[in-house]
């Protein structure tokens, strides 16, 4: 199992009130599969995501990813870990507004060990022709697959999408999930995708649902659906 969740719990200290946020997770995803986490706002799914992303830490619990446990790693190794390991892709894109769409990408594969060529990425996810172009020059669409080349450049084990269509509309948002599942394809990468959206659910290997920071329902989907059938 590439991530593999045991009994994850974590809560918040604001003041004098502390939240539960995360109350005994059990979750797992196959390497090279797609994972889809569902649940209203306020379910504590940013919360597991960026765990496994090693942007949070967790309170106890396991949290094994490609057979390491990143609840024993040191904060320079966990940085390691999400430097080389992760790629992220967010809701509102995170470009660099004053960087062109190559140095965006450019920035990322500077500091990578193995990355892709930035051309070639470029042409994977349909922008070859606006390298040159700065961030408010284009659609969100088109934003957000230069966030997934960005993402996608240092050739990460496993990318985690937290809600990556959330500020799309809907023909653009099947554009993206196409991408996401071209890119899950082509380069064999694993992906765990949030969303509210229980449509986007289709195109999982596995499906969780989040409710009130526990695990609700795990579905494993027998029948994976294309991106471009998804309907809502
Ligand atoms: N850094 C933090 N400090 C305090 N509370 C937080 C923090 N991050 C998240 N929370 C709280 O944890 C709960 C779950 O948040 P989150 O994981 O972002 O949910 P979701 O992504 O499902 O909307 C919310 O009630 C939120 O206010
Ligand atoms: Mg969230």
């Amino acid at each position: 199992m590439f991530i593999k969740i045991d009994n994850l719990k974590k809560s918040y200290k604001t003041g004098e009130i502390k939240t539960e946020v995360l109350k005994g997770v059990d979750f797992y995803l196959e390497r090279g599969h797609v994972g889809v986490i569902l649940g209203p706002s306020g379910s504590g799914k940013s919360t597991l995501m960026n765990i496994i992303g090693g942007i949070d830490r967790a309170d106890s619990g396991y949290v094994g990813i490609d057979g390491t446990d990143i609840t024993k790693l040191s904060d320079n190794a966990l940085t390691d870990y999400r430097r080389e390991q992760i790629g992220f892709v967010f809701q509102f894109y995170n470009l660099i507004p004053n960087l062109t769409v190559g140095e965006n990408i450019e920035v990322v594969s500077n500091i990578s060990k193995t990355p892709l060529n930035t051309d070639e990425i470029l042409t994977a996810v349909g922008m070859d022709n606006k390298k040159y172009r700065f961030p408010k020059e284009l659609s969100g669409g088109e934003q957000q697959r230069v966030s997934i080349a960005r993402a996608v450049v240092k050739n990460p084990k496993l990318l985690l999408c937290d809600e990556p269509t959330g500020a799309l509309d809907y023909s653009t948002s099947i554009e993206i999930l196409k991408l996401l599942q071209q890119i899950n394809k082509d380069y064999g990468t694993t992906i765990l995708m949030i969303t509210h959206n229980s449509a986007i659910g289709g195109m999982a290997n596995e499906i969780y649902k989040v409710r009130n920071g526990e695990i609700s329902d795990a579905i494993a989907n027998e029948i994976v659906q294309s991106a471009e059938r998804i309907e809502w």
